[in-house]
């Protein structure tokens, strides 16, 4: 057969030569379709098979390749080798919007995913968290309804404010974190102009068995920059795609993205006397009480070579945590640990963990076998543990101590104890008068009474205007001015 072709030839999925590009085999130019073409039909069964279910949430995202070096020595609170003195780690991050679906725009007023994944000697360390240091709820238990407040209503299939703001007045806990949201930081300009924290509190532990509760910060190094609700909404029918697009050609070009990571560090034993209670997600530790303390930079300078394999099929999970790192009490961050490999058995499958962006870099030597699509040749002879043949055995010595804390107590479902200061309106009032300037208050007067305005229904308005009066009574009063076209 002679050939014109250039290009290598057109295989089918087995890399048999295919007969043609263009055309299905059929009896004559008009006559029906044979079963027998193989070719088409494996076309139509894989097309039909291209998509894995989006994620329930954070469905919509951008991702790189990148690297976090150390900058600075924090053995003394952890020995984690990713955090050690003159460490380089490989890492990967995806930064998402929340309530969105695949293609919803990127300029929507959300929180931003900040998810990370650190290749370390000790296996996967995942740090997920989001571009705020708080969320809206504090028990897992709540999440879903909250989600669901946030997504589409089944009737009309349209997102619903009503639905939001019932949802948020609802529950006062949610106020710190709806203040941050209608802010200035609630539409970053880009993912490189926004921070990213851990938001929970964990446990960090040293070489000498010491533990510590800390947060983590990550500081944009191209500096904090925001779009005002208008911009975000032209650009939002301009270009739905503006804040992968920044990412991806930002790195492109050669202009690396980083963020400095600073730590917040609380002796174990200060947290049952602090002033708030460390382990809830809608409060912060102010900066005077536990000042940032850096270690390291992260940067972002590979983009995906496939969007699909690498950003689509990653995998990150609060529940991966390596050696020095650990969990604390926060019910939301327990939650969670159950939650994402949960998910990502359902979403990918079983054996997610060894698709290249979930791989780990170091030799894995775990008892798991088989199920769908596994390629690992297998990781022991004789999968059960414990076993004479050579088996991996667990180093209780080195590995053995479990990154827990003293508890007791009978079982209740009952909020956690309220500290001096726990009130839900305390930090986000503080935030109003002490953080913002004049026009940042403007605009979240603006972007709230703005936001009200859609469809919200008359006893959830009322509610709505006495929350904001709650948080700062000036602030109220100016929302429901605004609100009536003053
Ligand atoms: P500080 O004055 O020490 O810190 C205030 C922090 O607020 C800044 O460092 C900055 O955090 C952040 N910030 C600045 N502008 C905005 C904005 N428009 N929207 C959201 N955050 C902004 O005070 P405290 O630590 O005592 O905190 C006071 C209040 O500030 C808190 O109640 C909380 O609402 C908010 N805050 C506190 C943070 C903390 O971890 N302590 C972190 C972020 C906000 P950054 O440098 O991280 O950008
Ligand atoms: C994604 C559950 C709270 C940050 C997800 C996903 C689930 C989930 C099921 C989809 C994961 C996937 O399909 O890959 C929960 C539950 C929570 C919770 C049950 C509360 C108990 C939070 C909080 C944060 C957060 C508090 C931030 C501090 C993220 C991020 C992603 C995500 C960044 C996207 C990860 C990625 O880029 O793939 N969450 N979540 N979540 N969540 Fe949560």
């Amino acid at each position: 057969m002679t050939s014109t072709h250039h290009v290598p030839h057109t295989t089918n999925n087995a890399g048999i030569p295919v007969e043609s590009d263009e055309h299905s085999l059929t009896v004559g130019p008009d006559g029906p379709i044979l079963l027998q073409d193989h070719y088409l039909i494996e076309k139509m069964a894989q097309f039909n098979r291209e998509r894995v279910p989006e994620r329930v949430v954070h469905a919509k995202g951008s991702g790189a390749y990148g690297s976090f070096q150390v900058t600075n020595d924090v053995s003394q609170f952890t020995k984690a080798d990713l955090f050690q003195p003159g460490k380089t780690t490989e890492m990967l991050a995806r930064f998402s919007t929340v309530a969105g679906e695949q293609g919803s725009p990127d300029t929507w007023r959300d929180p931003r995913g900040f998810a990370l994944k650190f290749y370390t000697e000790y296996g996967n360390y995942d740090l997920v968290g989001n571009n705020t240091p708080i969320f809206f709820v504090r028990d897992t238990i709540k999440f879903q309804d909250f989600i669901r407040s946030q997504k589409r209503r089944p009737g009309s299939g349209l997102r619903d404010h009503d639905m939001q703001w019932d949802f948020w007045t609802l529950s006062p806990e949610s106020a710190h974190m709806v203040t941050w949201l209608m802010g200035d930081r609630g539409i970053p300009k880009t993912y490189r102009h926004m921070n990213g924290y851990g938001s929970h509190t964990y446990m960090w532990i040293n070489a000498g068995g010491e533990k510590f509760w800390i947060k983590y910060h990550f500081k944009t190094d191209q500096g904090i920059d925001f779009l005002t609700q208008e911009d975000a909404d032209r650009i939002a029918g301009e270009d739905a795609d503006f804040h992968r697009r920044d990412l991806y050609r930002a790195i492109d070009t050669g202009d690396a993205p980083s963020w400095t990571l600073y730590v917040q560090v609380m002796p174990f034993d200060d947290a049952p006397d602090y002033r708030f209670n460390p382990f809830d997600l809608t409060k912060v530790w102010p900066h005077g009480d536990y000042p940032l303390i850096e270690v390291g930079r992260m940067t972002l300078n590979k983009n995906p070579e496939d969007y699909f394999i690498h950003i689509e099929q990653a995998a990150f999970e609060p529940s991966n945590m390596v050696p020095g790192i650990g969990p604390s009490p926060d019910k939301m961050l327990l939650g969670r640990l159950f939650s994402y490999p949960d998910t990502h058995r359902y979403r990918i499958g079983p054996n997610y963990l060894q698709l290249p962006p979930n791989r780990p870099h170091v030799p894995v030597h775990s008892y798991a076998k088989d199920g769908p699509m596994r390629f690992d040749p297998a990781r022991v002879a004789r999968p059960y543990a414990p076993n004479s043949y050579g088996g991996p055995a667990a180093d209780t010595e080195q590995f053995g101590d479990p990154a827990g804390w003293q508890t007791a107590g009978e079982m209740v479902r009952e909020a956690t104890r309220p500290r001096r200061e726990d009130d839900d309106f305390v930090q986000p009032g503080t935030m109003v008068r002490q953080v913002l300037d004049d026009a940042a208050r403007d605009r979240l007067v603006h972007n709230i009474a703005g936001h009200l305005a859609e469809d919200v229904t008359k006893p959830v308005l009322e509610r709505a205007f006495q929350y904001w009066r709650n948080v700062d009574k000036h602030l109220g009063d100016r929302i429901v001015k605004k609100f009536n076209g003053g």
